[in-house]
């Protein structure tokens, strides 16, 4: 059997005191070459384990980025030349023998320190021979590995779904490819699999996963690429309860795979109670500062902006110190947020009745029993700061919401992983302009039963107090995935779609194979997806996905290694039956 090493022996990020008097031949790239003196020279050889130091001979032509083979002995460095810094750094190879495999040009990007995002992805094969690159890609490999043992041990099928489908909603808009076969007709790449696993439940299937490639053309954000992967679940007969369980159990094998520590338990929480307790449906709660209701103690107000129907606020500890430029800064935040305006007040020192004065500008139009009973309600006190927001409910979260992750949320690298289900979504998010409802998950979400009524007679407003069969998995204020029970009866199907303004004919059009296996038996069902660069960005500590992914697009959706995307010949035009329309 041949050598799984290759041409070496050793690899270069191995070798440890331990080693002293092998003999080896390591193989990669120079990393550095500085001058010894007495003829000698350094080679920092590096590959995808590490780096080790070479000493050799000064005449040996083999610069940066050279391609070497390089065969010495092991030997400890001299007294006093250890580089802590350097997990070889006891140790250097002597009497060297090097081979240059291949040269290489001076190369256009640094591999050490800072470099333009673009640059970066222009020269993407140099950027991949950085440290960073090389830990995160393999913490990646680790993470589907990972996901594949968890879904695999649960008795999952992993079943591959087509790339060229017909329109999947999930929310974005389409990447289209246009067919030659069928002139003037166009396939959708898919926004995920859901209709298909969907169609795997009614097939028999009971449990299907992939790990599965999406594409939506949406813009771009550091949580966001036009291609993700995704874990892709369906399971039949069962409920949201199993759906929780053996995508808690996938997610915490993987965790424990690459971090080596439990996940522990994943807090339940409603959706309501995500609203109103961190103004948001994706908490981040490595960190407190939760919203607090303060509305009763505004009920008899002489404050003309407290008599509003919601005022909440949240305390800053230590924020009294905030000066004003910072203070009107975030008040100008909060009004492009839609809040009418920011109220503070600092916590100061007790005052005579035992409760600490609060300092601001809006104080005067507080009375005495309103000023005591704000901070002990917000639990601050001196050296603190209070925010309050006083408007409509939804938007009093909202803003909070907000201004709690601006002054509050720690760094990506800090406070470990704090994840959470929030259960109970509405069934829809709001109202679109021309009056229908916008699906807050996907249009395959089983209504809440105790809520079809409101589907049936409700209308405008009233809809939005359906509650779905919804659920997401949240981890450090990142939606991981989300999931839901689903509609599996064509009737209950068509209603949705109708609320939605979907009539029957589009319905039949867009859906009517969904529609018609149903007809044939389809078992109760329910699944999840979550996002697997997100889960990997956040087990590297990358705050962009962009990093965990080998190939990604730019922010403005572009490839500038390839050059993609880029026109096509007038004449591949001409065979897909297309023309542009001149500029
Ligand atoms: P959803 O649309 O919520 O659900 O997607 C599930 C998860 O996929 C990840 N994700 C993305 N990751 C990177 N870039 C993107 N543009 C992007 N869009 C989504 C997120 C997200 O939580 N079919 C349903 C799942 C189901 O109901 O089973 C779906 O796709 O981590």
């Amino acid at each position: 059997m041949s050598d799984p090493r290759g041409m070496r022996t050793a690899y270069c990020g191995e070798l440890r005191a331990a080693d002293v008097g092998r003999e080896v031949t390591v193989c990669g790239w120079v990393d550095r070459r500085r001058t010894h003196g007495e003829h000698l020279a350094f080679l920092d050889v590096r590959d995808h384990t590490g780096i080790v130091q070479c000493v050799v001979d000064e005449r040996i032509e083999a610069r940066s980025e050279y391609v070497v083979r390089i065969s010495g002995v092991v030997r400890a460095r001299p007294e006093g030349t250890a580089n802590p810094a350097l997990a070889t750094g006891e140790v250097e190879i002597g009497e060297c023998i090097v081979d240059v495999l291949k040269r290489a040009e001076p190369i256009p990007i640094p591999l050490h320190g800072d470099v333009d995002e673009n640059l970066r992805l222009r020269y993407r094969y140099l950027d991949l021979r950085r440290e960073r690159m090389q830990h995160n890609l393999r913490i990646r490999a680790r993470v589907t590995a990972a996901i594949r043992e968890a879904m695999d041990a649960q008795g999952f099928v992993e079943i591959e779904t087509p790339m060229l489908v017909a329109s999947t909603p999930e929310g974005a808009r389409d990447f289209v490819v246009p067919s030659r076969l069928h002139p003037g007709n166009f396939y959708a790449l898919p926004q995920s699999p859901q209709l298909f696993k969907q169609l795997c439940m009614v097939g028999g299937l009971d449990r299907y996963y992939q790990i599965a490639r999406c594409l939506r053309d949406e813009d771009l954000r550091a949580d966001r690429q036009f291609e993700f992967m995704q874990l892709d679940a369906e399971a039949a007969f069962v409920g949201a309860d199993e759906v929780i369980d053996f995508i808690g159990t996938a997610v915490g094998h993987t965790v424990e795979a690459v971090t080596g520590s439990p996940l522990g338990e994943v807090p339940i929480i409603t959706w309501d109670e995500a609203m109103e307790r961190y103004g948001t449906d994706k908490p981040d709660t490595r960190f407190g500062m939760e919203l607090i209701d303060c509305t009763d103690l505004f009920a008899g107000t002489q404050a003309r902006v407290f008599q509003v129907p919601c005022v909440k606020g949240i305390t800053v500890a230590g924020g009294a110190e905030m000066g004003r430029n910072r203070i009107d800064e975030l008040t100008a935040t909060c009004k492009r947020w839609g809040a009418k305006g920011l109220a503070w007040f600092r916590v100061g020192e007790p005052g005579e009745a035992g409760a600490p004065a609060l300092e601001g500008a809006l104080t005067k139009f507080m009375s005495a029993g309103e000023q005591a009973a704000l901070p002990e309600r917000l639990g601050a006190s001196t050296g603190d700061m209070i925010m309050l927001i006083a408007d409509e409910r939804p938007l009093a979260n909202r803003v909070l919401g907000l201004l709690r992750l601006a002054l509050g949320r720690p760094p990506v690298t800090e406070g470990g992983l704090a994840p959470l289900w929030v259960v109970d979504f509405p069934l829809f998010e709001d109202i679109d302009e021309a009056g229908n409802p916008r699906p807050a998950h996907h249009p395959f979400t089983m209504p809440n039963p105790d809520d079809l009524d409101y589907l049936v007679r409700g209308g405008g407003e009233s809809l939005l107090k359906v509650r779905s069969q919804a659920y997401d998995l949240v981890i450090n204020g990142w939606e991981l995935g989300s999931g839901s029970v689903r509609i599996h009866d064509a009737a209950i199907q068509k209603q949705v779609f109708a609320t939605l303004g979907i009539d029957d004919e589009e319905a039949e059009r867009r859906f009517g194979f969904l529609l018609e296996a149903f007809a044939y038996g389809a078992p109760p069902h329910a699944g999840f997806a979550f996002g697997v660069d997100r889960l990997t960005a956040l087990l590297a500590g990358e705050e962009n996905i962009r990093e965990v992914i080998a190939f990604p697009k730019t922010q403005s959706g572009a490839d500038p290694l390839t050059g993609a995307p880029g026109p096509i010949e007038p004449g591949h035009l001409t065979e897909l039956g297309l023309r542009l329309r001149p500029a």
